[in-house]
């Protein structure tokens, strides 16, 4: 009754939270470390793979698909009875395509290859796991954060463009899972430098819905990022904003989902005993306005332990003190932060 995913069942939501495969008893954030699948399995409803559905884990070449890991996973999942979401079907950046993607010469090919190989792609992964998956990150941070405009791909080229390929991709997916949610992905947020890259998101969504394409929700990532203990003043200047841009999201009838919640804790002192408290603080504020939205669905966190957080790889603290953006340390004992969302819910 005390835990996260009771707490967010009350509201009528699910909470849950990103995990990894791992051989048997690996000190890592997967199923198969023991301390960690506790954690899963006392405070989550819901899981999605980390890593192990992208285009690099599952296409290791263009004629192949290697399930192993991720058939593993679900075998987990569905075992002890959590939900699932997919993430994802298309990671919509020249740098998170599988390697072969750049080299595929998809010029010299029949113009019909590439949008095979992407339905090839989403048909084969929605048929095999079918109503297992209840919720696809269909694509990926599409949109680049400094213009707002759409990348371009190989793939995305050769199928004549970003909005037709991100387009296909929808309608392949609804064709494909017909139950599942459909969302679209992304870490626009409410930092103030983050402006172009929301115009951007909300441009796609609009072109979306004007185009009758099927998206049912926004996925907010959440990979958010404290400036400094003082949290109400902090939050003041951002949430506006971030009201602003959420508002016009829904007004488009778009749902929302927490997808990878975690933080960064930026402009605080080394000292843990503070800084978890300014982690949970802004969590709290953050949560406040996310919940104010009765579009707001699932809420997952992007690892449940600090000591397996992707966040320690992709930004370390200048000052190399290690990072604290879980709910659970490093002993996997709970922090602030977990009060802080069971206190919002
Ligand atoms: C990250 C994983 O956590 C890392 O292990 C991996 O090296 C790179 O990808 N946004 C996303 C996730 O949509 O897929 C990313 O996950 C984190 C940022």
């Amino acid at each position: 009754p005390g835990s996260l995913e009771a707490a967010a069942a009350r509201t009528g939501r699910r909470f849950g939270s990103a995990f990894a495969w791992g051989p048997p008893g690996h000190d890592g954030g997967t199923f198969a470390n023991p301390s960690y699948a506790a954690l899963l399995e006392s405070e989550c409803a819901i899981l999605v793979p980390e890593n192990e559905m992208k285009w690099q884990a599952l296409r290791p070449t263009p004629d192949r698909f290697d399930f192993d890991r991720f058939d593993a996973m679900m075998a987990y999942a569905q075992a002890k009875g959590f939900a699932v979401r997919g993430h994802n079907l298309l990671w919509h950046q020249p740098k998170w395509m599988p390697r072969w993607e750049e080299s595929y010469n998809f010029g010299t090919r029949p113009a019909s290859e590439a949008a095979r190989l992407l339905s090839q792609h989403i048909d084969t992964v929605c048929t095999r796991y079918g109503t297992r998956i209840e919720s696809y990150d269909v694509v990926n941070e599409a949109v680049n954060p400094a213009d707002g405009t759409l990348y371009e791909t190989a793939l995305s080229r050769a199928m004549g463009g970003a909005t037709a390929t991100l387009d296909h991709a929808f309608r392949a997916a609804r064709a494909s899972a017909p139950h599942a949610q459909l969302v679209y992905n992304d870490y626009m947020s409410w930092e103030p430098g983050n402006a172009a890259h929301r115009a951007g998101v909300l441009r796609l969504l609009e072109g979306f819905r004007a185009r009758g394409v099927p998206v049912d929700a926004l996925g907010v990532q959440s990979h958010i990022i404290t400036q400094g203990p003082d949290t109400a003043r902090i939050v003041g200047q951002l949430q506006p904003d971030w009201s602003r841009f959420l508002n016009a999201v829904t007004a488009m009838g778009y749902r929302l989902v927490i997808t990878e919640l975690d933080v960064r804790d930026n402009a605080l002192p080394a000292d843990p005993s503070p800084r978890d408290r300014a982690v949970a603080d802004f969590t709290r504020a953050y949560l406040d306005v996310m919940l104010d939205y009765p579009q707001l669905g699932d809420i997952l966190v992007w690892g449940m332990a600090d000591r397996y957080s992707w966040i320690e790889g992709f930004e370390p603290r200048p000052d190399k003190a290690p990072r604290r953006p879980c709910p659970y340390d490093r002993a996997f004992t709970a922090k602030p932060m977990r009060t802080a969302i069971v206190d919002a819910l």
